[in-house]
């Protein structure tokens, strides 16, 4: 069957789309983003770039310190910021911008402690407009979805996806089409795509059911895919790396920690790390390594069982419900990403992820249970020796705190159920951590018991 084309996609060309598996450059985009030749995916190519600047960029350091003066819609979204290192479009009227990236970047004294560290900080990709770092990649892809004068966008998502793409979808004027698995995603986010306006459907399957069902919807109708199998979308996520360097004034970390789902995000820092060392901007990459939960752990046992030969899916179940995904799209995208910086992949418990999440909650920060894994993780691979006590090791934290409430009350009052764990048990692990609220009556004497009876505990 042949498919429909996206046509004016690579208009303006600094770019060019090639496959990642037999090489081919595809002049006409097809609008499931593959390959036509093999099948697989693409990803956006610089050719300009084959000759780097002699300055060891300081050209771009200097242009993108400056444009944090400017008071443009471009310079002051934290992603157009760095448009260099972006596909250009033919018009950058096109662009559709909520003033995302400019996340912040945490030290976390609590959680270095718990993990083993001398220092520990975490770039809080939860601090964008919608709540998690896909508005990052979400300005690029919607942008590139106007050019090409598109009316619909869609995803299937578990969640964040959605809630982006919806959010960017009516500042475009554009209309969009969630998919999201019935029952399966956390609240926040749910509300997210109905305010801003989707056309939301529940379907009766998982996240991998939705992906199936959207690939079908978008060969009979004319609608702009917006899951990470499309390029653009992890062109804009590779900002999150540039603008980490950046933070960190240019000194490159020893390890990156990042969640991994269906493994777009961690394809695309890599992608601006190796980038950005190609440029002369830096002259070494940090160890990207990709955290999952034990329960949908598709990329953990790609490594582990076929040494990344073949994707070995999975039937996913984890209460971290942005990454419950088992057939991840972007799976060789991470594993090069993973050879290339010397990374590596790690599972964690249900009960290791609720405890993480607490901890960075104690740090004043918070996030949502799938970025907790990253604490997790990194706690194994300091046990393990994969990373020293004194190396310098950045989070990152893809979802904000307030995405699944539930989760966190839950936890907190002492109901929240861990797979294969007896609540008992968990519940003992977890005493110290936990902040049961207290109903009292409406006594000045009542609060202050019970105001002494927490200091007691404390000091
Ligand atoms: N963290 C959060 C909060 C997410 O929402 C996701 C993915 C990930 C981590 C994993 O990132 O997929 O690039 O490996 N959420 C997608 C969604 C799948 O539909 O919102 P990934």
């Amino acid at each position: 069957m042949v498919l429909p084309q996206i046509d004016r996609a690579l208009a303006q060309e600094n770019h060019l789309v090639r496959c990642i598996m037999c090489g081919k450059v595809t002049r006409e985009l097809a609008v499931d983003f593959r390959c036509a030749n093999c099948g697989e995916l693409l990803e956006v190519e610089f050719p300009a770039w084959a000759s780097a600047p002699s300055d060891g960029g300081d050209r771009l350091k200097a242009v993108w310190r400056e444009r944090r003066t400017s008071n443009s819609p471009l310079d002051t979204s934290g992603v157009w910021r760095f448009r260099e290192m972006l596909p250009a479009l033919s018009d950058w009227s096109h662009v559709i911008t909520l003033r995302e990236g400019n996340t912040p970047l945490y030290d976390l004294p609590g959680c270095a402690k718990a993990g083993g560290l001398d220092h520990l900080q975490a770039k809080h990709q939860g601090m964008n407009p919608t709540g998690s770092f896909k508005d990052t990649g979400m300005t690029v892809a919607i942008s590139f979805a106007r050019q090409n004068d598109f009316k619909w966008v869609a995803c299937a998502s578990t969640g964040n996806t959605s809630a982006s793409m919806a959010a960017y979808a009516a500042r475009a004027g554009m209309r969009s089409l969630v998919l999201i698995p019935a029952g399966q995603i956390a609240w926040g986010k749910l509300s997210q795509s109905l305010d801003y306006g989707a056309l939301t459907c529940q379907l009766r399957t998982d996240f991998d059911g939705c992906v199936r069902v959207l690939n079908e919807i978008i060969r009979r109708y004319p609608i702009y895919l917006l899951n990470s199998v499309n390029p653009y979308r992890l062109e804009g996520q590779k900002t999150a790396a540039i603008e980490l360097l950046e933070q960190l004034k240019w000194h490159v970390p020893d390890h990156t920690v990042v969640p991994g789902g269906n493994l777009g995000n961690n394809s695309a820092l890599g992608k601006a790390f190796l980038e950005m060392k190609q440029l002369g901007i830096v002259d070494r990459v940090p160890k990207i390594s990709v955290i999952q939960a034990e329960g949908a752990n598709p990329l953990y046992r790609t490594v582990h069982e076929r040494y990344g030969r073949e994707l070995v899916s999975v039937e996913a179940e984890t209460l971290a419900t942005a990454i419950r995904i088992g057939r991840p799209a972007s799976w060789r995208k991470s594993l090069r990403v993973l050879e290339q910086t010397h990374g590596c992949v790690e599972q964690v418990s249900e009960a290791e992820i609720a405890i993480a999440k607490a901890e960075i909650g104690a740090d004043g920060v918070g996030c949502e249970p799938a970025s907790a894994v990253t604490l997790a993780g990194l706690k194994k691979l300091v046990k393990s020796g994969f990373i020293g006590r004194n190396e310098s090791v950045v989070l990152i934290l893809t979802g904000h705190v307030l995405k699944d409430p539930e989760y966190t009350i839950r936890f907190h009052r002492g109901d929240l159920s861990i797979p294969r764990m007896a609540d008992d048990k968990f519940r003992t692990l977890t005493q110290s951590q936990r902040k049961t609220p207290i109903v009292l009556d409406d006594s000045a004497d009542a609060v202050l018991h019970a105001l002494e009876a927490e200091d007691k505990r404390r000091d």
